[in-house]
């Protein structure tokens, strides 16, 4: 096989300047060709759509197994996102059609109702012309609620589970950059991981002796026959963790990020309050051109594997870029802008193939519930700026918006 050799960089993606403007970073990546080997974090590199999109698809070369050690210290035991073959689909099976667009439809009273009681206050204090942090006082708890209300939880429980959920996700700097900082908050991440677990195990116990209409997803997996028959307590117990987990600071991001890219677009904001049909646009270009997930990892699980011309050796692990695959010149006309009326075209925002997001349409429509109730209540808004996107380039979005009216 002819390949060259990869171009070398070394960088932090937890430096709070990079995970803030990642972008020309990106564009260096793209103009080495697309694939490099980041020193700083033992990584390789893959920035372009096309490359990204192929190694997301063929599991034949590219792996998601190896991260099951790592996977059990965040979820305490391996989940679906871990396994590659047949015991992937029929896990992911349990829940696909709760999380279909058609059966998701039914919910949109319920999230509405999420959304609208905790809009309310926060636009009274806004009327009253104060500035909003609105990640903490808005759209953080949106996200916990409705997962907790589909999971079949008590409301009285969800503070306590963003706040698991919050400290889960801080934990994957860590992974990804080791050190000092890295493992507190990797201890910190496995400890609210034992408390989840904790509690879930126990409602588990009870569901199991429980009638069988019992409603919620935590039921529908502890009455399924494959998990009956197929799945470990733990693997129970981590499935359902990872529900918990996997929406909450994603979602909670892209709604932020909503409110903050509208208000830097005002003309485009215009635009989405006076024809509503836009919003689903808007809402998936938001995400397109920020990007919630900008990385997710595939091992190389074969030899003389090469990616854009570039060998890859196997064993070596990489990072897909997915907020640089979402800008690539070669797919979008006008990248690097923001453009609610651009051609629909997919992003890999919620990546793609056999791991692709099982959420995403859930994701969808909170985000489209949300910035239709957002624009009801209030056309014209501000965001002060610089926005903290914090240390988090794995789920990158505003660690907080200042939001206010005058
Ligand atoms: C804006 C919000 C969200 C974003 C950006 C997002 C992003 C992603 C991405 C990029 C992946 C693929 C990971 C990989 O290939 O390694 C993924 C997988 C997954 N997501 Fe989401 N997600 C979001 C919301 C949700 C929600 C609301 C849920 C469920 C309540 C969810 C559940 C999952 C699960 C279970 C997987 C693993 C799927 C599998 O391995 O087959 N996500 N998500």
């Amino acid at each position: 096989m002819t390949a060259v050799s990869p171009p070398r960089l070394a960088f932090d993606t937890a430096d709070p300047a990079f995970v803030r403007l990642p972008w020309a970073r990106y564009e260096e990546i793209r103009a080495l060709g697309g694939v490099v080997f980041n020193e700083r974090v033992n990584r390789w590199m893959v920035s372009d759509f096309a490359p990204a999109k192929m190694i997301l698809t063929n599991t034949e070369l590219f792996g998601s197994e190896k991260g099951q050690a790592e996977q059990a210290g965040v979820f305490g035991g391996p989940t679906m996102e871990f396994y590659d073959g047949p015991h992937h689909d029929r896990i992911r099976a349990i829940w696909s059609h709760d999380f279909r667009a058609k059966d998701l439809a039914a919910l949109r009273p319920m999230i509405t109702d999420v959304i609208r009681r905790r809009l309310e206050p926060v636009l009274a204090r806004l009327e009253s012309g104060e500035t909003v942090e609105i990640v903490s006082e808005l759209t953080r708890g949106i996200p916990t609620e409705v997962i907790a209300r589909m999971l079949g939880i008590e409301s009285a429980m969800v503070d306590q589970f963003s706040a698991w959920s919050d400290a889960m996700g801080a934990s994957a700097e860590g992974y990804t950059n080791p050190g000092a900082r890295g493992e507190a908050l990797i201890a910190a991440g496995r400890q609210a991981t034992a408390e989840l677990n904790a509690y879930l195990r126990d409602e588990i116990g009870r569901l199991r002796d429980a009638p069988d209409d019992e409603p919620g997803l935590i039921a529908t997996m502890v009455r399924h026959q494959y998990a009956r028959s197929h799945m470990t307590e733990q693997e129970v117990v981590a499935g359902n963790t990872q529900l918990v987990f996997a929406g909450n600071e994603t979602t909670a991001k892209l709604l932020a990020q909503i409110v903050a890219t509208l208000a830097e677009h005002p003309d485009q904001r215009r635009a989405v309050h006076q024809d509503r049909s836009l919003i689903p646009a808007a809402t998936e270009e938001v995400h397109r051109y920020e990007t919630i997930t900008h990385s997710v990892f595939r091992d190389v699980i074969a030899d003389d594997v090469a990616v854009a011309g570039v060998r890859i050796p196997e064993g070596a692990r990489i990072t897909l870029l997915l907020g640089a695959a979402n800008r690539d010149p070669q797919r979008w006309e006008r990248a690097g802008e923001f453009d609610v009326s651009r051609p629909k075209l997919s992003h890999l925002g919620y990546a793609f193939g056999l791991h692709s997001c099982l959420g995403m349409n859930l994701a969808r429509l909170e985000a489209q519930i949300f910035l239709e109730e957002f624009l009801d209540a209030l056309p014209d808004w501000q965001v002060h700026t610089p926005i903290d996107f914090g240390t988090n380039y794995a789920v990158r979005g505003p660690a907080n918006v200042r939001v206010s009216t005058s």
